[in-house]
């Protein structure tokens, strides 16, 4: 299917209630399980945080812009002691299709640097019981490095892997 998406940046003035809890449910079904509920004042630090970014996607065909939902991913960028960190996720049904790369590249523009941190197992399951796949390899894609950083997350049995992005010299 062909369609075309808009990568809009969300301000105090676009925010919502309806923003955040699209992000939270996206969240939610896209990452494993294990992982909380992303809270709706969190979100809001995303957003009139003077470090932190938070640009959604939406779809441009006329039938989406019905739809009272219409952010289909995100990523969310902060910067935290000199480091550009970045987190995202895509509803299921837009996946693979180039908009994870395509906000990846946004994100790229910005810094020379970009952090993320990855769950490397690939043997959990998201809320719904499906399985969740690793995106080690969309990284490795992109561009991304593997650090020999992993941290356990406290209270949760799993174990994240930090993942670095540096831009080439020219
Ligand atoms: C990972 C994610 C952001 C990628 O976004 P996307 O829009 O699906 O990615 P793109 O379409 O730009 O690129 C997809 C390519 O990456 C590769 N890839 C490898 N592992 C992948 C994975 N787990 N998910 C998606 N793509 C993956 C494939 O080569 C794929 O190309 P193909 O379909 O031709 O084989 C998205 O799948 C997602 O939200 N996953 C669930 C939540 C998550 O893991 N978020 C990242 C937390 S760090």
């Amino acid at each position: 299917m062909n369609q075309s998406f808009d990568i809009e940046k969300i301000t105090v003035e676009t925010f919502s209630p309806a923003v955040a809890r699209r992000i939270i449910e996206i969240a939610y079904n896209e990452y494993p399980e294990q992982l909380d509920r992303l809270q709706q004042r969190h979100i809001l630090q995303w957003v009139i945080g003077e470090n932190h970014e938070l640009v959604v996607v939406k779809p441009i065909t006329a039938n989406e812009k019905e739809n009272n939902s219409p952010i289909i991913g995100f990523i969310h960028l902060s910067l935290h002691e000199g480091k550009m960190w970045f987190s995202m996720a895509i509803e299921r049904k837009y996946q693979r299709r180039g908009i994870g790369t395509a906000l990846l590249n946004y994100a790229k523009q910005k810094t020379n640097e970009l952090h993320g941190w990855i769950i490397p197992d690939d043997s959990l399951k998201k809320p719904d019981g499906t399985p969740y796949y690793s995106p080690k390899k969309f990284y490795l894609k992109n561009g991304f490095e593997l650090t020999d950083n992993f941290m356990p997350l406290r209270g949760k049995r799993i174990v994240v892997q930090e993942i670095v992005w540096r831009k080439p010299s020219p």
